[in-house]
């Protein structure tokens, strides 16, 4: 009979660390593991704009009838220009508001299995763990190309363009826009110039995921590579999501952007998405992109959201140097300063499942399979502990 013969299901490999953490009564314990940013007394914070534009939204919203099947369009403008800026591949880019960035590439990756059931996705080894379960539940193939060096910690660009010429036509490439997850190995510029010529010549869809935006370099620092990519290839899609830079997590504020070759093609790529949202949640949650509307069309909201931004920002970077000074001093080694090159919330130090087991059951350090910490969840108190821990291993 229907559910019987069902299994339990695998735990979520970020998802469940943050329930063995809070369960842990060791005193030192240190949640490394999902990517929340905290601030340096272990608080994840409403930000400053998010507060004043909530008391806005709750004096001035009159009601809360549907809007739409592609949500807040009001939004999805805003988000468009502040991931594209200037980018002349705006004209030709439409958005569709989804549950988190999550909801939005497995609507994508449903579009892409609609126009082309054969397709295969590319990812980056590594790439953020929800990446391979939604492409292959939507039902497309998953490939990997070289990414992450475990000898110098950076991206093997050389390797990963070889790799990337048998990709074709029916082929994407997810690539992470800044702040890659898992690694923190940001592709260089001259990577994305590489990428882009190789989708003008092969013929692949670039589908670029921007989660981190402002935590790496800065706001329009970050999305440089991507921005030169999308005002050169013929078709690109995108997702956005506001649970780091706007701290909205438990809202579940995403977009998808489809931007083909002509702004008919991409509205009509986005009846689709519309269909698929249908078929599944029909409409997103409308209170975090009613919020992020207020704040990116006023002036000064706006101004003091980046603000913030960019003090998170400065206190994640800190953090970096804290750690890797630290651990020099301990171990007269220069063996982790690549940590200080990385970029966003988080680094993978290549330790093995051993090592990371050692760290979570001796000194109730939790972080990621794969070896990622989550440099924005660190307090300075426990850098010593933390670094002190790294080094016995
Ligand atoms: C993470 O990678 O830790 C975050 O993006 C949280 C998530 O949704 O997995």
């Amino acid at each position: 009979m229907i559910l019987e013969n069902l299994k339990e299901a695998a735990k979520d490999p970020i998802l469940s660390l943050s329930t063995a953490c809070r369960q842990d009564t060791n005193p030192n314990k240190v949640d490394l593991g999902i990517g929340v940013y905290r601030d340096d007394q272990g608080i994840t914070p409403v930000m400053e704009a998010i507060k004043i534009a909530e008391k806005r939204l709750l004096q001035e919203q009159s009601t809360k009838a549907y809007i739409g099947l592609a949500g807040n369009e009001a939004f999805n403008q805003v988000m468009i220009d502040l991931m594209l800026g200037d980018s002349s591949s705006k004209q030709r880019a439409v958005g569709i508001q989804t549950p988190g960035a999550s909801g939005a590439l497995r609507m994508l990756a449903d579009v892409i299995k609609a126009s082309t059931p054969d397709a295969t996705v590319w990812l980056s080894d590594l790439s953020y763990a929800n990446h391979a379960p939604i492409m292959k539940t939507a039902g497309l193939k998953v490939r990997y190309f070289p990414y992450f060096d475990p000898e110098t910690k950076r991206v093997q660009t050389d390797a990963m363009m070889t790799c990337l010429q048998d990709a074709g036509a029916n082929d994407a490439v997810l690539l992470h826009g800044c702040c890659h997850n898992p690694t923190g190995a940001d592709l260089p510029f001259e990577g994305w110039e590489r990428v882009t010529d190789m989708s003008i010549k092969q013929g692949f869809l670039p589908f670029i995921d921007i989660a981190y935006q402002g935590f790496g370099d800065g706001m329009e620092e970050d999305v440089r590579g991507f921005r030169y990519l999308a005002e050169r290839v013929e078709s690109y899609v995108l997702t956005g999501s506001c649970s780091k830079h706007f701290g909205l997590y438990r809202e579940r504020t995403g977009i998808a952007v489809v931007a083909a070759k002509t702004l008919e093609q991409s509205n009509r790529v986005k009846t689709r998405i519309v269909e698929a949202a249908r078929s599944s949640y029909t409409m997103p949650p409308d209170h975090g992109a009613a919020l992020v509307e207020i704040i990116l069309n006023d002036d000064m909201l706006k101004a003091n959201w980046l603000a913030e931004v960019e003090s998170m920002r400065l206190r994640i970077e800190g953090l970096r140097h804290k750690l890797v000074a630290t651990l020099r001093g301990k171990s007269g080694s220069s063996h982790y300063d690549f940590i200080a090159q990385h970029k966003g919330m988080f680094s993978v130090l290549g330790m093995t499942p051993e090592e990371e087991k050692i760290l979570r059951e001796k000194y109730a350090i939790y972080l990621v399979g794969g070896g990622r910490i989550n440099i924005a969840g660190m307090q300075e108190r426990q850098i010593d502990y933390i670094a002190q821990s790294i080094l016995s291993l």
